[in-house]
């Protein structure tokens, strides 16, 4: 079994390497990733000289290069995590969002045409459903909500979807889909809520929260995330979407509280600064589809899991460090300087 996996150098990516190279020790692993700011070789050190592992840098909008990958490695299945995945990077140019996720979506797909596959799965977003009322806890997305986006990223995660469909009907290829809410954990980019709560609060900076921060997001632990798509692309029924999900909801204020606990840190730190334009009150899933049909449930408990990704950011220091002394320095200074 020969799997590309595209996005393998960014957060979910890389832990879904890790989790089937350890699981499947037979299979082989290539990543194929152009490295933006958010893509870290240095994340995939420890797999670099495993001989079922192979690193392609290359974008997945280079018809040609993704041609030529897929004629050297004849491909059984592709994963598809290589995304643009910020909102609020989509919010200040979109364009980028676009191209990647759904040019780049298609090309990947037209390479599965041309070369056959068993398998092309999309790596997709709760976001594409909107959001749901703070005053309605009795709705949650399920497969069936109409796409509904806010923002270009979910309008680009929702376009990629559509056309992973539209391949299924139109050319019968065995596509599947995953949805799944906000992912937190080990190699989280520090522009996230997560770990830049935690790595401002180490350098006792101010924690901005957006708004009111009573937005709630339904947390999952990545692991739990990578075990679906191990289920989905074993399993799963072929044109189907599976929606991921741990009924974990947590307001923003609330998380970024239980990080200053576990710090250590005075909630003085946090600062209320501008809302996000356009953000989403609630993200809920519905997870009965790919429990009933596959047995998946979510195995950490976020009071776990937010202790194991802060413990993870003490020990790996340097991973960070390197990360937001680069680019990153000016990115903040650009959104959060004069918010
Ligand atoms: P990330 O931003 O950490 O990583 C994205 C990776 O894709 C990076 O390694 C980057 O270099 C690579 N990439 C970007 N453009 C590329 C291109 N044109 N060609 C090749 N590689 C490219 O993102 P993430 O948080 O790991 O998200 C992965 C996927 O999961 C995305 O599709 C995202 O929409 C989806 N998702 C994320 C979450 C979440 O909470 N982070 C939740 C649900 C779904
Ligand atoms: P984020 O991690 O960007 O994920 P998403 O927008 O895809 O859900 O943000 C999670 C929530 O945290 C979202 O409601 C926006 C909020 N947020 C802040 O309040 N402050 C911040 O500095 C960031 C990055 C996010």
């Amino acid at each position: 079994m020969t799997i590309i996996v595209t996005g393998g150098a960014g957060f979910i990516g890389s832990n879904f390497i890790f989790h089937m190279l350890n699981k499947y020790p037979d299979y082989r692993i290539i990543c194929l990733d152009c490295l933006t700011y958010a893509g870290n070789l240095s994340t995939l050190a420890k797999v670099m000289d495993n001989p079922n592992f192979r690193f392609v840098k290359a974008s997945i909008t280079d018809r040609e290069a993704v041609y030529k990958l897929f004629e050297e490695e004849h491909p059984d299945m592709i994963v598809n995590f290589a995304a643009e995945s910020h909102v609020d990077r989509s919010i200040e140019n979109p364009e980028v969002f676009l191209d990647t996720n759904i040019k780049g979506t298609a090309v990947l797909m037209d390479a599965c045409r041309k070369y056959g596959i068993t398998r092309y799965h999309q790596v997709s977003t709760d976001e594409v459903y909107g959001d749901l009322p703070l005053d309605r806890p009795d709705l949650f997305f399920t497969e069936e909500t109409p796409i509904h986006t806010s923002s270009p990223y979910s309008s680009s995660k929702a376009g990629a979807d559509l056309l992973v469909q539209a391949y299924h009907r139109t050319y019968g290829l065995p596509v599947t889909i995953s949805r799944c809410s906000n992912n937190y954990g080990p190699y989280h980019f520090p522009e996230k809520l997560i770990p830049l709560m935690i790595i401002n609060a180490l350098h006792d900076k101010p924690l901005p929260v957006y708004g009111k921060g009573e937005n709630v997001r339904d947390w999952l632990y990545v692991e739990d995330h990578c075990k679906a798509i191990d289920l989905i692309i074993h399993n799963g029924r072929v044109g189907e979407v599976y929606n991921i999900g741990g009924h974990n909801e947590m307001t923003n204020i609330d998380i970024v509280k239980i990080i200053c606990r576990e710090l250590g840190k005075p909630e003085s730190l946090i600062t209320y600064v501008a809302d996000r334009k356009g953000h989403d009150m609630r993200y809920a899933i519905d997870p009965t589809k790919i429990h009933n049909e596959l047995g998946w449930l979510p195995e950490t408990k976020f009071a776990n899991g937010i202790k194991k990704t802060i413990q993870w950011y003490l020990d790996h220091k340097e991973w960070w460090e390197t990360i937001i002394s680069g680019e990153y320095e000016n990115y903040y200074e650009k959104m959060y300087g004069n918010r």
